[in-house]
C-alpha cells in the first residue's frame, strides 16, 4: 500500500472521508500529537487500528469529536463539573472519561463501561472532524511503544506501507498527549497527565485527584501500564541534581568513539555547551512541545542519549517527566 501525505484541503478531506466511510484509517494532526483515526461505531475499523499499530488489545482508545458535536449521544451522566471543565479547556488538550452508553464499538474501550471524549483544538483536527461527521476512533499515529508523533513524517516513518493517507497538519504546537480525566466520580480525577494540569482543573472544579496506582489494584487507565515512548537507541536519564555527572558520562561515551547525544533544557545547555546537544529549550511549555521531536531526532543520529531531567517538577512538567522516566526506562 502507498502511503501519501496530503495537506488539509477539500481534496484530501474527501479522500479521507472515502477511507474512513470504508473501515480504514487515516492519520490526522491535532494540537499534542498526531492520531491514528478510524470510525468508532465500525468494529472492523476499530479493530484494525490495533493490528496497524501492534497495540495491546487491552488498551482503550479515545474518542475524537468536533466542538459541535453533542456528547449526550455517546455517553451518560455527564456532571457539573465536568460541563464546567468543557467550557474552560474544550477544544482543547483534555480527554474526559464518562459513563459509556456503548455506542460505539465495543473494541474502543476494550470492555470497560466508560468511554474516553476528546475535542482536539487544531484547526485540520476539527475541519477532518467535522467533514467525516463520525466519533473518531484514535491512538496516537506511532508503532506500539515507539515514541509519539509530532509531524506527519515521524507517522510516515512509523506506518509507511500500512495507512493509505496523512493529513499533514504542521508541527503539533503541545507536543506531549491530552491530559486523561475520570469524569465517573464526585471528583474529577487525573488519569494521565498532560498539558491542562491537576491544578488548572481544580481551579475551574474546586477539586481534583491524581491518580496513583496502589499495589494489586486493577489499573484504571491501562495505557499507564506499559512502557511507551521509547526512541530506539540507548538511553540514560539523570536527576537535574547530577548534571555534573551526566556531562562526564557523556563526555567518557565520546572519548570510547561512540555516537552520544546530550538532551537537556537550555540552561544545562548554557552550562555545559555540549557538541552534541539535543537542546529542550527553555520553559515548560516549549520542553513539552520539543520533548518527542528531540526524542525522534536522538534516535536517527545517537547511539546513546544521556539526558537530564528539567529542573521544574510541577504543573506541565508531571507529564512531561512521566513520559520521560518511560522514554529511558
Ligand atoms: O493527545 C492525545 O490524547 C492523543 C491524540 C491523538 O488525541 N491520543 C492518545 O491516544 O494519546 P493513546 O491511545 O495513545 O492514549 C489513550 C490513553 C491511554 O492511556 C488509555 O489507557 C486511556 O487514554 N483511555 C482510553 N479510554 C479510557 C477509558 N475508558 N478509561 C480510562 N482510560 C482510558
Ligand atoms: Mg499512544
Amino acid at each position: 500500500m502507498e502511503t501519501k501525505i496530503l495537506p488539509i484541503d477539500g481534496r484530501s478531506l474527501a479522500q479521507a472521508k472515502d477511507i474512513i466511510s470504508s473501515g480504514g484509517a487515516v492519520a490526522f494532526p491535532t494540537e499534542t500529537v498526531y492520531g491514528l483515526g478510524a470510525n468508532a461505531l465500525d468494529d472492523g475499523a476499530v479493530r484494525n487500528i490495533f493490528a496497524i499499530k501492534g497495540r495491546p488489545s487491552d488498551n482503550p482508545l479515545i474518542v475524537h469529536v468536533h466542538s459541535g458535536y453533542d456528547i449526550t449521544r455517546l455517553v451518560a451522566r455527564v456532571p457539573d463539573y465536568a460541563k464546567l471543565l468543557a467550557k474552560a479547556f474544550l477544544p482543547g488538550p483534555l480527554t474526559m472519561v464518562y459513563e459509556s452508553l456503548n455506542k460505539v464499538s465495543p473494541a474502543v474501550s476494550c470492555g470497560l463501561d466508560t468511554l474516553a471524549i476528546r475535542v482536539p483544538s487544531h484547526a485540520g483536527a476539527q475541519e477532518f472532524l467535522r467533514y467525516v461527521d463520525l466519533p473518531i476512533a484514535a491512538p496516537s499515529a506511532n508503532i506500539s511503544k515507539h515514541v509519539s508523533p509530532v509531524t506527519a513524517q515521524h507517522v510516515y516513518d512509523d506506518l509507511k506501507g500500512r495507512i493509505e493517507l496523512v493529513l499533514d497538519g504542521g508541527k503539533c504546537t503541545g507536543g506531549i498527549e491530552s491530559t486523561v480525566l475520570d469524569c465517573t466520580g464526585d471528583i474529577p480525577c487525573v488519569l494521565r497527565s498532560g498539558l491542562v494540569t491537576a491544578d488548572m482543573i481544580a481551579q475551574v472544579a474546586g477539586e481534583c485527584h491524581e491518580y496513583v496506582m496502589k499495589d494489586g489494584e486493577k489499573v484504571r487507565s491501562p495505557g499507564m501500564k506499559y512502557k511507551h515512548y521509547s526512541p530506539n537507541c540507548r538511553t540514560i536519564l539523570f536527576e537535574y541534581a547530577e548534571r555534573q555527572r551526566a556531562f562526564t558520562e557523556y563526555s567518557r561515551l565520546i572519548e570510547e568513539g561512540k555516537r552520544v547525544y546530550f538532551m537537556c533544557e537550555n540552561a544545562v545547555f548554557e552550562e555545559f555547551r555540549p557538541k552534541f546537544a539535543l537542546n529542550l529549550g527553555n520553559d515548560e511549555r516549549e520542553i513539552a512541545s520539543n520533548l518527542y521531536d528531540k526524542l525522534r531526532e536522538g534516535e536517527m543520529v545517537a547511539d546513546i542519549i544521556v539526558a537530564v531531567a528539567p529542573r521544574k517538577r510541577d504543573g506541565v512538567m508531571v507529564g512531561v517527566m512521566n513520559r520521560m522516566r518511560k522514554a529511558f526506562g
